[in-house]
């Protein structure tokens, strides 16, 4: 069968679809305006419709109007979630070869059909589809009415000559793939079908097609003068026009066709206040109600300024995602989503890449978020065509050698295709086009943005140019116009931010410090791939420093992984697909089903709307919030922990005004010797729509006297006889409670046993290697290079003394890689005390050529029935040397299993970091300094084999860890290199680990 070859013309977009306009459901009185399902003039046409899977569209039968149907699909969904076709994900590289605007004649092909019963009222009907991808042929009985594309986007067609009364027929042909799939190559599962809502409208004749809320503000933002563009499909008429403010009290209400009203005393939008007036239109038969706020985003001398305040986005990227319906997302699965949010002090969602459905700004609008909007395009794919295939990462590589410069270069060039080609200016411009006008009555968003990563060029400045005439009041973003044609000049004059992805801390201060014309935006940073987010404390500190820099949008909310059989996650290539990558689309602060990580939890803290430091002996508290006093959202709980243990607590209401300290009423305990904390926790105290009272928005933590210790020293020697026998291979220190052997070809205790019983079931050890995280993606190579995957210990020299209260080991040894050198040299004092504690003191030395080391220290496999940790030390999440504000220093509990942090891809996980001791029933480990420790029911080796969690298999023992130090976390994955000094870095280092047995 062949369909019309509109799909392979990017000059033919829609056919018979009304032009895009804004979203608003018609109603016929008020009652009904709390959804749209209640409206008399909406039908809703979701559910099971007939469907019939081809590979290709050529297999649709000649006569497919008339064609029996084998199967029911669920309208909206992917048909990829339903037994059709399969799952593929693909991020950067076509799926397809690029060769526009041609698309494979392998194109699969859905056809969809229902009936509905249908009595005319003798008005217009419009018939809507919200969301298909990537295109449809739209029939109703068995009539061709219209065609259209943008997957992201509203098709709204005029059905009124084409229905009959009683049985009505639909059927709709979607193709996988169109010309605009080059456009919207977005990082995801390539999903199809229609997957947001089908339904009909019922219409006045001469209905209000569109209409856009205008306003403009005083300068002290006191006053605002509203007026309304308005557009009906013929003539212009007079509606009723009303507004009612927050209260519910009218401000106005007047018959007009064009009007301009001045509003005293405004109320203004804000994410931490939403206030929302009501507008009502009210035509003869119709009631169409839009939320407004008032509010003034705009920039002045490069600072980006909301309300006249300087804010910051706490922003993350948010697709449509879901493991089980894909891109079909229903309200509440979004309220789940924006309640998240909410409760993890984020203010700010970027709509990656394309706009999402409908109603999803409305409810932005409503409790209170940030919004840039993006358009539905991404071209990145015409990236990858440069002679020489760019390593993906070729944009964040700053090494500017003549090759590199060159493919860079010639990347660029390939990137910007679709940017300047003339043929795809008209698609650009209608992606802008349904972005825009469908949203622009939105409060929420107040950036547009034109898109992602598909280079800059003269269908972007038009794009630009286009929206900041259609609409001035709000601002413009396009990160990817830092691209820039080897053969031309672009224009930036209407793009309003710097914008940057994945930009250093030391970018930002760069910027800030010497270009300063534009804020800086980081529309994607901190990318949140495994375990991760170990940056948000510096970038924060950054954002704080420069009013420049407005905060960013972290990549991403959500990772996204269809469901495998099993209800597993399945990432790229589980599906049998190629090309794929991999599981860059496990990438989110949240799992495919929302359950938080721990990165979305040192987010929170990190965002937390105050903060207090100890200064001159007394806590100050800062209020980071925009626009409001302290008083009016938040409890501040505080508790003195006095060695562990709380002795006494408050709490506080704080009168402070948005952007100012106070000092804390509260008296401090003496230094007395002890270890003392104080913790201060802030909760809600009040309801609103999304966040419970006493809901916790963050903590934070002063250790009042950081050099008093809690850990027992290890010096007290009970007098105990002991017998020491030396081999020529061992040494046995021993007596009727404990015994030691010692390896002397590794220098280690390969047994430790006490009241007859083993402590450890295999060889203690030095360890520096680690399950590798997604963030060590780039550095793994080097460590594997280096042999760190691969080493083994052994020993030089043993000497032995034997005085009354200890024997004493001194050993020369060294780590030494197979193929490889020596990665440590090793001088090793182990010192056994005559009650059976001990002690081993290092001093390592590593290459300096070599790579910073994953980790370094002492594992121990424990018996499983050891029983539970106590520890004291940043818990009970896991917690890194840059990723622990998720935490507090405290004494906690675990075991193993409670330990392990599941991640999809296993990884290194569940460390604790600045730990002071960790006690079991049968042995308490402590050490000179602060540490990590780790407990695991698998091995760094299994966790490092696996790629898929379903796939570990436990030890049959409990592996412990303690570490001198355990390298950062960082963002390495999508990101800046890890800082050096969240490395373990040093050349040379010493520490001593002490334990006792129980
Ligand atoms: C960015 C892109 C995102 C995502 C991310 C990596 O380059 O805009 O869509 O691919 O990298 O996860
Ligand atoms: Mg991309």
């Amino acid at each position: 069968m062949a369909l019309p070859n509109y799909f392979q013309d990017p000059n033919t977009l829609h056919i018979n679809t009304t032009p895009h306009h804004a979203y608003f459901i018609p109603h016929q009185s008020l009652e009904t305006i709390s959804s749209r399902e209640q409206s008399p003039y909406f039908t809703l046409l979701n559910g099971d419709w007939d469907f019939n899977y081809y590979e290709s569209y050529h297999d649709l039968p000649e006569d497919f109007l008339n064609t029996a149907f084998e199967h029911k699909i669920p309208v909206p969904s992917n048909w990829q979630n339903h037994g059709f076709d399969h799952h593929h994900y693909t991020n950067i590289n076509y799926p397809f070869p690029f060769d526009p605007p041609f698309v494979p004649h392998q194109n699969p092909c859905g056809l969809y059909h229902r009936t509905f019963q249908f009595e005319s009222n003798g008005k217009r009907y419009l018939l809507n589809f919200e969301g298909v991808d990537s295109c449809l042929f739209f029939y109703v009985n068995r009539q061709f009415v219209g065609y259209s594309q943008v997957s992201h986007s509203t098709s709204e067609f005029d059905v009124t000559d084409f229905l009959t009364q009683g049985t009505n027929h639909l059927h709709v042909v979607v193709l996988k793939w169109c010309d605009g799939s080059y456009l919207e190559d977005q990082d995801k599962f390539r999903m199809s079908g229609i997957f947001r809502d089908v339904y009909l409208l019922e219409r006045e004749q001469n209905y209000l097609q569109d209409f856009f809320v205008r306003y403009e503000l005083s300068e002290d933002l006191s006053e605002a003068t509203l007026s309304l563009d308005l557009q009906f499909i013929a003539e212009n008429r007079p509606l009723k026009v009303e507004l009612i403010s927050p209260e519910n009290v009218s401000v106005f209400c007047k018959q007009a066709v064009n009007f301009c009203e001045k509003i005293t005393n405004v109320q203004l939008w804000n994410v931490e206040n939403p206030q929302l007036y009501t507008l009502i239109l009210r035509t003869e038969n119709e009631v169409i109600v839009q939320k407004i706020g008032f509010r003034k985003a705009e920039v002045k001398d490069g600072v980006f300024y909301f309300n006249n305040q300087p804010i910051k986005f706490k922003g993350v990227n948010r697709h449509d995602s879901d493991p089980k319906t894909g891109y079909a997302i229903s309200y509440a699965q979004a309220l789940k989503d924006l309640q998240l949010m909410k409760q993890h002090n984020i203010n700010a969602i970027r709509t990656a890449h394309y706009p999402n459905a409908p109603w999803f700004t409305e409810l932005c609008d409503r409790y209170g978020f940030y919004v840039i909007a993006e358009s539905d395009v991404e071209s990145h794919g015409a990236s990858m065509l440069a002679v020489k295939t760019p390593e993906p990462s070729i944009f964040l590589n700053h090494e500017n050698d003549l090759e590199t410069a060159r493919i860079r270069q010639e990347t660029i060039d390939n990137f910007c295709y679709f940017a300047r080609d003339p043929a795809f200016k008209k698609a650009i411009l209608d992606r802008q086009q349904a972005n825009v006008e469908r949203d622009k009555n939105r409060t929420s968003v107040i950036i547009w943005s034109l898109g992602n990563e598909s280079g800059y060029g003269e269908n972007f400045e038009a794009a630009a140019a286009w929206i900041k005439q259609r609409d001035p009041s709000r601002l413009v973003h396009y990160e990817s116009s830092i691209y820039q044609h080897s053969e031309y000049q672009n224009d930036l004059s209407n793009l309003d931010f710097y914008s940057e992805m994945y930009g250093s801390t030391e970018d930002i201060d760069c910027y800030c410090e010497t270009l300063k014309t534009k804020p800086f935006i980081l529309c994607e940073y901190s990318h949140a791939m495994g375990n991760s987010n170990g940056d948000m404390e510096d970038y924060w500190q950054t954002f704080h420093r420069h009013p420049q820099s407005c905060g960013g949008f972290i990549w991403e909310w959500c990772d996204h992984a269809p469901y495998r059989e099993n209800r597993q996650f399945g990432y790229g290539g589980d599906f049998g697909e190629t090309p794929h990558d991999g599981n860059f689309c496990m990438d989110g602060l949240v799992s495919p089903d929302r359950i938080p990580h721990s990165n979305l939890k040192e987010v929170k803290n990190v965002n937390r709307p105050v903060r207090a430091r100890f200064e001159d002996g007394k806590i100050v508290l800062h209020n980071y919030l925009d626009f409001t006093n302290l008083a009016d959202i938040l409890t501040v709980n505080y508790e003195f922990v006095q060695n562990g243990i709380t002795t006494s607590g408050g709490f506080l209401e704080v009168d402070c005004e948005p952007h100012q300290s106070v000092v804390l009423p509260i008296s401090l305990p003496e230094n007395n010797g002890s270890h003392w904390l104080l913790n201060l926790s802030y909760t809600q105290n009040w309801d609103t729509e999304l966040l419970e009272m006493e809901h916790e928005l963050g903590f934070d933590q002063i250790n009042l006297y950081p050099q008093n210790s809690l850990k027992k020293q290890l010096l007290v020697v009970t007098q105990t006889a002991f017998s020491v026998n030396e081999t020529a291979l061992t040494v046995e220190i021993h007596n009727e409670d404990y015994r030691y052997l010692f390896d002397k070809q590794k220098g280690i205790f390969s047994q430790i046993e006490k009241a007859g019983e083993p402590l450890i079931e295999q060889p203690l050890d030095f360890q520096f290697w680690r399950a590798p995280t997604d963030n060590d993606r780039l550095i793994r190579a080097a460590w594997q290079n280096a042999g760190y995957d691969n080493a083994y210990m052994r020993a030089y020299e043993t000497v032995v003394n034997v005085s009354e209260q200890a024997v004493e080991i001194r050993v020369t040894s060294a780590i030494v890689s197979i193929s490889r050198g020596r990665i440590l040299t090793l001088d090793l004092v182990y010192t056994i005390l005559a009650d059976g504690q001990f002690s081993v003191k290092i001093n390592a030395q590593r290459p300096a050529h070599l790579p910073f080391l994953p980790r370094f220290g002492l594992r121990f496999a424990l018996s499983k029935n050891i029983g539970v940790a106590e520890y004291f030390g940043y818990g009970e999440l896991e917690s890194y040397i840059d990723k622990h504000h998720l935490a507090k220093l405290g004494v906690y509990r675990t075991t193993a299993e409670q330990n392990h942090t599941d991640y999809v891809k296993p990884q290194e996980n569940g460390s604790h970091f600045g730990c002071e001791y960790v006690k079991f029933d049968r042995l308490y480990a402590t050490a000179d300094q602060p540490f990590s420790f780790n407990l695991s029911p698998y091995t760094a080796e299994e966790l490092t084999a696996k790629i898929h969690c379903y796939d570990l298999v436990k030890s049959p023992y409990m592996i412990f860890n303690i570490d001198y130090k355990m390298s950062g976390i960082g963002s390495n994955s999508c990101g800046p290199n890890l800082k050096d000094e969240y490395r373990l870095n040093e050349t040379e280092f010493e520490v001593e680990f002490q334990f006792i047995l129980g």
